[in-house]
């Protein structure tokens, strides 16, 4: 079975495409060749594929437990399975990975399209080891030692939020990925509000470098499958007409523990209109004095 697998790279930073497989019946060893294919290239596809919504769960339940989208209504009824149908407008056409404001953010997205326009809709995905490692010295240094709010404000619950450090390692691959985001991530902790925009802003177009990137021209029936905990995604919305795609996720591991250099930040000068600035870190810290 191994040997009918064909993979083609699509770009340097990630992403191939994988040919000759059904994922409707995979053997357990199969299974361990896309497990291995994955963390390689961090971002898969696979044309040609058509399942239906059990062979899609089923395809997803090989990789670990599933979860339905906190936030959206369909995902409620159906639990592990949701679709999204966007026309112009309405689509995550910001780098995001997925549900980083969990405590256990998603593991692996495995997305089907299952209806795409003629022209435009592409996905881009971006290598966040590798935009890591391209950092200089100084800024590594830096992000190692912050950590991160994100919440579900694009979602309308920007109660919905989380801590989580700026720099992960990735647990199977040992490699340090930098994990902010520019639709999650509100605020650097450890820093001002206007400092936090500062890097936050430029990391947010550093990730976003054609170089750290793949991007990927839909057909009907193809299945991506990503791994959230080193790529952040884009999808373009410059399409017209009618973008159907199904997704289940994988549920996410537990993040280590971060180890900030720093005390979350406080504002040197006295009571001031300044203050609601870090009324977000107050309601997460709310044990906490800062
Ligand atoms: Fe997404």
């Amino acid at each position: 079975m191994k040997d009918k697998i064909q993979v083609k790279r699509i770009a340097s930073a990630l992403g191939a495409e994988i040919r000759g497989l059904e994922l409707r019946s995979l053997s357990p060893e199969t299974v361990q060749e896309i497990k291995s294919l994955l963390l390689e290239h961090h971002v898969l596809f696979f044309p040609d594929q058509g399942l239906n919504n059990e062979e899609h769960i089923a395809f997803g339940e090989h990789f670990g437990e599933l979860e339905g989208h906190p936030h959206l209504e369909n995902s409620k009824d159906e639990q592990r399975l949701f679709v999204l149908k966007a026309s112009r407008g309405g689509v995550a056409d910001e780098w995001h990975s997925d549900l980083s404001f969990l405590p256990r953010p998603a593991l692996i997205s495995i997305l089907q399209i299952l209806k795409c326009p003629e022209v435009g809709g592409d996905t881009l995905w971006a290598n966040l080891a590798r935009a890591f490692d391209e950092l200089s010295p100084p800024l590594r240094d830096l992000c190692e030692g912050l950590s991160a709010l994100h919440n579900a404000e694009p979602h309308g619950h920007p109660e919905t939020m989380f801590v989580h450090p700026m720099v992960r390692v990735h647990p199977d691959t040992g490699q340090k990925v930098l994990f902010v985001n520019e639709h999650f991530t509100r605020r650097i902790v450890e820093l001002s509000v206007e400092e936090s925009e500062l890097l936050l802003g430029y990391l947010a177009r550093w990730i976003a470098r054609p170089r750290f990137t793949v991007r990927y021209r839909w057909s009907p029936g193809t299945v991506a499958m990503w791994d959230n905990r080193c790529t952040q995604h884009f999808v373009s919305n410059d399409f017209e007409g009618e973008r159907v795609i199904q997704r289940v996720t994988v549920m996410g591991d537990q993040i280590e523990e971060g180890n900030p250099r720093w005390a979350p930040y406080k504002s040197p000068v006295g009571p001031s209109d300044t203050d609601r600035h870090d009324q977000m870190l107050r309601e997460f810290f709310k044990s906490t004095r800062i």
